[in-house]
């Protein structure tokens, strides 16, 4: 009998947290790394919110609370959505999890029987694909494209809808391109879906990064078109609008209370309830007027970053790259450079079980991170079906701005240095 059932063995994860030990590895050795790896935003969280969550703790508000997370934080997230996407929110639909990633699994588990169909972004958040097979459906990735800036029309959409398809995730500001689909694309988007999809199959909307938009625009939610807030779960959290990620706190709001009360029963099961000081600091983070001056100071260093790395990436002779309008995160395409490095002809020439775990991007990626000391993410880790035909890094710009130029003036020489990935490669290690 074997120790683990064949479930968890489906289980994708979040390479981002696995590259960690490898880095602490090249630390140890007395290297200095640059991480361009880091999904979250490198700033304090707010004062406002600190001094809050102190004041709950002092309060001795840190017992178990409501499971479907507490009443003033749900009213807060109803009267935000309200507010900013035009809908009638309600705060009976609300739940608050740990994270907004847990949503993520839950809703398949809710949802979801096996053979049905997931449509998601690819590239896209792991942890999307990682679920859908762990719950036995299907999943059908639609394979953004650059030349649209990462977003998605109408038709690439009606493509991968069938009978069978039960869930929709869309991600805009989106992890990991910095796409982010207009508001004419997302009625494009909903009319397909109103059209073609049956009234339970649910749209995932993860609009995490909706405070983090570049080029003074303003956020839009598949969720304020017409009839879509009957079948979108619209989903936000704290750790990247409030900086604060290891606050754990994510919400969501579903399309009907009958929902609502599944997801707090999942809670139930699951860890019973959210730290309530957490808890009120998010609420505060939300209702709060300080946090306006907050997020500008953020997204003002984020855009000057975005620039600078941008700038800096196109000046290298090899790569392609779109400019984020969201999120922090920039998506080069690397292909020339694997071209031009070798590294596609030693992918294809590197024994099958290896060329199983590795990619070209994946490959660069060691080459950097290795040879250069700079962390960046691979095409893979963003959606691993067919993504070997896609030669992309992506760069978190959550880090100073002077680490961020010494990054990109390391990967110019990289990207020069055909020799160096021979040797690389000759070593044998470190190829996934
Ligand atoms: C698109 C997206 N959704 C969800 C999450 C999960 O965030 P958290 O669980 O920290 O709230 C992340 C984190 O990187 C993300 O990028």
């Amino acid at each position: 009998m074997a120790l683990f059932s064949k479930r968890v063995g489906l289980l994708g994860t979040e390479n981002a947290f696995k590259i960690g030990p490898k880095i602490r590895a090249l630390e140890d050795q007395g290297k200095k790394v640059i991480k361009c790896n880091l999904g979250e935003p490198d700033f304090p969280v707010p004062g406002f919110i600190k001094d809050e969550v102190k004041r709950q703790i002092d309060l001795d508000n840190t017992h178990y609370c409501d499971p479907q997370g507490i009443l003033p934080l749900r009213q807060a997230v109803a009267r935000h959505f309200s507010e900013t996407r035009g809908i009638a929110a309600d705060p009976r639909r609300v739940v608050v999890f740990p994270g907004a990633k847990p949503p993520i699994g839950l809703c398949q588990i809710a949802y979801c029987e096996p053979g049905d169909e997931v449509i998601y972004p690819s590239p896209g958040y792991p942890i999307y694909e990682s679920f859908i097979t762990y719950v036995g459906a299907k999943p059908v990735p639609v394979h953004l494209k650059e030349d649209n800036g990462f977003t998605l029309s109408g038709s690439e959409i009606a493509a991968a809808i069938t009978p069978r398809t039960r869930m929709i995730f869309i991600n805009f500001p989106s992890n990991p391109t910095g796409g982010v689909a207009s508001k004419e694309q997302l009625a494009e988007i909903a009319e397909v879906i109103r059209r073609k999809c049956r009234k339970d199959v649910r749209v995932y909307s993860d609009e995490v990064y909706e405070h983090i938009l570049f080029d003074g625009s303003r956020h839009a939610s598949i969720a304020s078109c017409p009839g879509m807030d009957e079948t979108t779960i619209l989903v936000g959290g704290a750790s990247k609008s409030f900086s604060w990620t290891g606050g754990r706190i994510g919400w969501a709001m579903f399309p009907t209370t009958a929902e609502a009360e599944v997801f707090r029963n999942l809670n139930i099961n699951y860890f019973s309830c959210v730290a309530p000081y957490n808890q009120e600091g998010a609420r505060l983070g939300i209702e709060s007027a300080l946090f306006a001056e907050e997020n500008r100071r953020m997204i003002d260093a984020f855009q000057a970053r975005r620039d600078l790395v941008v700038q800096g990436l196109r000046r290298i002779a090899g790569i392609r790259c779109q400019m984020p309008k969201g999120a922090f995160y920039v998506f080069p395409n690397v292909s020339a450079v694997c071209e031009s490095l070798g590294i596609i002809e030693a992918y294809r020439r590197l024994p099958a079980e290896v060329r199983t775990l590795t990619t070209p991007s994946t490959l660069l990626q060691m080459f950097l991170l290795f040879e250069y000391q700079v962390a960046t993410m691979d095409r893979k880790s963003f959606g691993r079906i067919g993504c070997e035909h896609f030669h992309f890094l992506r760069l978190s710009i959550a880090t100073d701005v002077g680490s961020l130029a010494l990054a990109v003036s390391r990967i110019g020489e990289a990207a020069r240095d055909a020799a160096g990935f021979t040797r690389f490669l000759e070593k044998g290690e470190n190829l996934y």
